[in-house]
């Protein structure tokens, strides 16, 4: 179990204060910006596993190195906060179908779900109770011939929505990381067909989810949220629990780790 010195010489500097008990409905964002830490990544990386080390070995363009590296090692840090071991002890397994996951070890950790997702400037952590969890972010694109793809990969009931919509390339965005926050919360990633499920109300801050196979729990089991933007990026976030309220842990785009040294990590205080 680490201690307040270990942690305050991270080069991302000292957690802050971070209560790991989550309530029943409570699902915690945290985010962190990559441009502040970039020349850090060989530092943190030894608290990567063996196999993500050998990932980012096959990542030949230098800075998408990096971005894979300080992601993981925020992942680590963030989870090591909730599950009181050093970041390079995170017990992080892979299921069959490929969703990360703390390995059963405690009690304790069995009650942490989480969720990773990155774009080219940000990695976002999504922590709950339930580890049907997942989140997505996504970053609008001038290029998409949306409705083309709705036609595709979505439901008929999305593709009709996106074609009457008045702002289709921002909704197809809010949309699309909401299909890909539930096929991640369920772990099957995209290997599960988007046109197997339905998502409502996906131009507001809280959408729906309709039409999933009976494997997967009633939709009433089911929440997804909208984070509010992340600069130009969108969040959503997918996870199995009637209700979800969504806590963003620092104002964006702060990184998360505080850097004052009074503050210490939620190991030592147990
Ligand atoms: C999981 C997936 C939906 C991620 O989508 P994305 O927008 O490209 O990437 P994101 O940044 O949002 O998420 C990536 C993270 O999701 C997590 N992830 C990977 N597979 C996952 C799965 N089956 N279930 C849940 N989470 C998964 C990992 O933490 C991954 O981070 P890493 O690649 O740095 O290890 C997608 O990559 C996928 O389905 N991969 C599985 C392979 C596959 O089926 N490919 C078919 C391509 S058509």
């Amino acid at each position: 179990m680490f201690g307040r010195n270990i942690m305050t010489d991270t080069p991302f500097g000292a957690f802050a204060p971070l209560d790991h008990r989550l309530g029943p409905s409570e699902l915690r964002l945290h985010a962190i910006e990559f441009a502040p830490w970039r020349d850090q990544s060989d530092t943190v990386e030894g608290w990567l596993s063996a196999d993500e080390r050998r990932r980012a070995g096959t990542l030949r363009i230098a800075s998408v190195r990096e971005r894979f590296v300080l992601a993981h090692a925020y992942l680590r840090a963030v989870l090591a906060c909730y599950t009181a071991v050093d970041p390079a002890d995170v017990p992080i397994t892979v299921t069959a179908t490929g969703k990360p996951v703390l390995a059963r070890h405690s009690a304790e950790r069995s009650r942490v779900g989480f969720s990773l997702t990155h774009s080219d400037t940000h990695a976002v952590v999504a922590v709950a109770e339930s580890e049907l969890i997942g989140v997505d972010v996504e970053r609008p694109r001038l290029d998409l011939d949306v409705l083309g793809i709705a036609h595709q990969f979505l439901s008929r009931d999305e593709a009709d929505a996106l074609g009457r919509s008045r702002d289709r390339r921002n909704d197809f965005v809010r949309l699309w990381a909401c299909k890909e926050a539930f096929v991640k919360a369920i772990g099957l990633g995209l290997s599960h067909p988007l046109n197997a499920f339905t998502i409502r109300g996906f131009d507001g801050q809280i959408p729906e989810l309709a039409d999933v196979e009976p494997a997967f729990g009633p939709c009433s089991e089911w929440s997804l949220r909208c984070s509010p933007s992340f600069g130009d990026c969108f969040v959503a976030i997918a996870i199995k629990s009637a209700t979800a309220n969504v806590v963003r842990t620092e104002p964006w785009p702060a990184p998360p780790f505080a850097r004052t040294p009074s503050h210490g990590c939620i190991g030592e205080s147990q």
